[in-house]
């Protein structure tokens, strides 16, 4: 089947249908790093997943939405947050973010690996994210730079955070680079193999 025939919300009922509803309940490093010394306000998590980023900024008293296209993925991350007794302080909420971006204003808007394997007009969406923070908030976008060595990658663009930066161009007026580089890890694979990967790291502060 190609690409154009499988749609999106299909393609990640069947990922996480193929994954535990189980997480390790480890937050984004890139997260922590770059908002364990903020405040604690509204945020919104794009592409939530299971649920893990969104529950630890939670446990540090943001008041968190929580959006993914994939029910499955909410149901998981409900779950993960009942169990971690945040659930109260999470509004998880099932929605495309290629159809619309959700209403209201945030100090923290937070993508962490929204990507796909198929077409998929990310800059699109977070460009709309601009209009979304309010003054002071910051905007954290972290992607693929390098990819592990596991895995079909062949057709997808890996940006560094500078290419992904110039795809967000133009930012507004007004909005400081507070980072934007690629970071490297290990990663640990589905067999236990380790690989070098690279993170791209984009956090925009919009002025006060
Ligand atoms: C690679 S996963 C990353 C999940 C999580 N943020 C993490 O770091 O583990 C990408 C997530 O984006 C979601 N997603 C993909 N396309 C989307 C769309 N159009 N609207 C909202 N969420 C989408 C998927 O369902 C998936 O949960």
């Amino acid at each position: 089947m190609s690409d154009a025939e499988i749609s999106p919300i299909a393609f990640w009922e069947d990922h996480y249908q193929a994954m535990s509803p189980l997480t390790n309940g480890i937050p984004g490093k890139i997260l922590v790093r770059f908002t364990e010394h903020l405040s604690p306000g509204k945020a919104l998590e794009l592409g939530c997943g299971r649920g893990d980023d969104a529950v630890w900024l939670a446990k540090k008293g943001w008041q968190v939405t929580a959006l993914d296209l994939s029910s499955r993925a909410l149901e998981y991350a409900r779950a993960n947050a009942s169990r971690a007794g945040v659930d109260g302080n999470i509004a998880f909420t099932q929605h495309d973010l290629t159809q619309s971006f959700p209403q209201g204003q945030y100090d923290l808007i937070v993508a962490s690996f929204l990507e796909s394997p198929l077409t998929f007009d990310r800059f699109t969406i977070f460009r709309a994210a601009f209009d979304r923070i309010a003054p002071g908030g910051m905007l954290l976008i972290t992607s693929h730079a390098k990819p592990p060595c596991w895995g079909k990658h062949a057709d997808r663009p890996f940006l560094s955070a500078k290419e992904a930066f110039s795809q967000l161009e133009p930012v507004p007026e007004g909005w400081e680079i507070v980072f934007c580089d690629d970071v490297s890890r290990v990663m640990k694979g589905p067999q236990g193999q380790e690989s070098d990967v690279s993170d791209s790291v984009i956090a925009l502060r919009r002025a006060v």
